[in-house]
């Protein structure tokens, strides 16, 4: 079964949940991946004094993961497959980004949604962003070659 408008109307209300703190849910999605990939602080250049809130390059960056994995809800609603532009495969090619820190992303990417929405989470909702992020991490793999 294709993705439905009621998933895409999951991820939407909880993209609106995770914009009304952007530099809280930032520290948490951040702080989640350095917990599993410790690593992860030498590959995003905005990481090298640590998870800092007010430093608007983390900010923006956690903000435009979101929203492209928000927009994939809709293109896959919409065209049933997810596009990610060139330059989106490049960034990652050329940082040599592998499975398993997609995984990490991922795994992070919920669980700063299931701090956004509260009592609003579900196994509906968190089936939903994974579709989702992993048709965009498809997307963007697929740019790469
Ligand atoms: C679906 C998943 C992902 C999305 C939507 C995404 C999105 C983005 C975007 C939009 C940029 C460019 C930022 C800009 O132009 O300012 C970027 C850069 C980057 N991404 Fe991703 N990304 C994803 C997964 C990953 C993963 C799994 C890793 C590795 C842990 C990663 C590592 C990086 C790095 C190191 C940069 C450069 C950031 C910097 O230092 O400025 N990304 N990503």
């Amino acid at each position: 079964m294709g993705f439905t408008e009621k998933q895409e109307a999951l991820v939407n209300s909880s993209w609106e949940a995770f914009k009304t703190n952007i530099p809280k849910h930032s520290v948490l999605f951040y702080t989640s991946i350095l917990e599993k990939a410790p690593a992860a602080q030498n590959l995003f250049s905005f990481l090298a004094n640590g998870v800092d809130p007010n430093n608007p390059n983390l900010t923006a960056h956690a903000e435009k993961l979101f929203a492209l994995t928000r927009d994939s809800a809709g293109q896959l609603r919409a065209k049933g497959v997810v596009v990610a532009d060139a330059a989106l495969g490049a960034v990652h090619a050329q940082k040599g980004v592998t499975d398993p820190q997609f995984a990490v992303v991922k795994e992070a990417l919920l669980k700063t949604i299931k701090e956004a929405v509260g009592d609003k989470w579900s196994d509906e909702l968190s089936n939903a962003w994974e579709t989702a992020y992993d048709a965009l991490a498809i997307a963007i793999k697929k740019a790469f070659a």
